[in-house]
């Protein structure tokens, strides 16, 4: 059974990742979205908000499974036995930092390969942070994230 890790901050997860999920099923029988916690960064929600919210827009699925992780991706995906790293590329503003990212994973352990899938071009400009800055100034983004999400972010930002 091949394995992939989807790793990222979901704070919340957006179409853009759903979709990227989905084109993984392609090509992996078995993702594992691993939300980062990371008590450095302030986010809008909290990791347990955030994977619900990811478990809810799976629905169910048996080939997604949603867990945590804290410190270093490549020793998450040693510990999870999977070797290769799922990541979903937008515009070319992504490239860099993902590149950077890439090779330094490889630097750490290179057993762990990088795989990118190109975003839908409807979700090229979809991001977290722009859906989160729209949501919070009274912007309709409920084509952009999971049902659930768009009410979480209504009741987190306009309550
Ligand atoms: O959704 P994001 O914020 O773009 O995801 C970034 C993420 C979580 C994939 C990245 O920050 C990460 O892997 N952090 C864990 C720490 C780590 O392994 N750093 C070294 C590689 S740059």
């Amino acid at each position: 059974m091949s394995t992939a890790i989807y790793p990222g901050s979901f704070d919340p997860i957006t179409n853009g990742h759903v979709s990227i999920l989905q084109s993984g099923l392609r090509a992996f029988d078995h993702i594992i979205v691993a939300v980062l916690h990371n008590p450095q960064k302030s986010a809008l929600f909290t990791v347990a908000e955030r994977t619900e919210m990811i478990r809810e827009a799976l629905g169910g699925d048996p080939r997604f499974e949603v867990d945590t992780f804290e410190g270093l991706l490549v020793d998450y995906a040693k510990k999870r036995q999977a070797n290769v790293v799922l990541r979903g590329l937008r515009a070319v503003a992504d490239f860099e930092y993902e590149l950077q990212m890439a090779n330094m994973n490889r630097h750490l352990n290179d057993e762990v390969e990088t795989v990118f899938i190109m975003a839908k071009d409807a979700y090229f400009y979809v991001s977290s942070n722009l859906v989160k800055e729209a949501a919070r100034l009274g912007g309709d983004v409920s084509r952009l994230v999971p049902p659930g999400v768009a009410e979480r972010l209504r009741a987190k930002l306009r309550p």
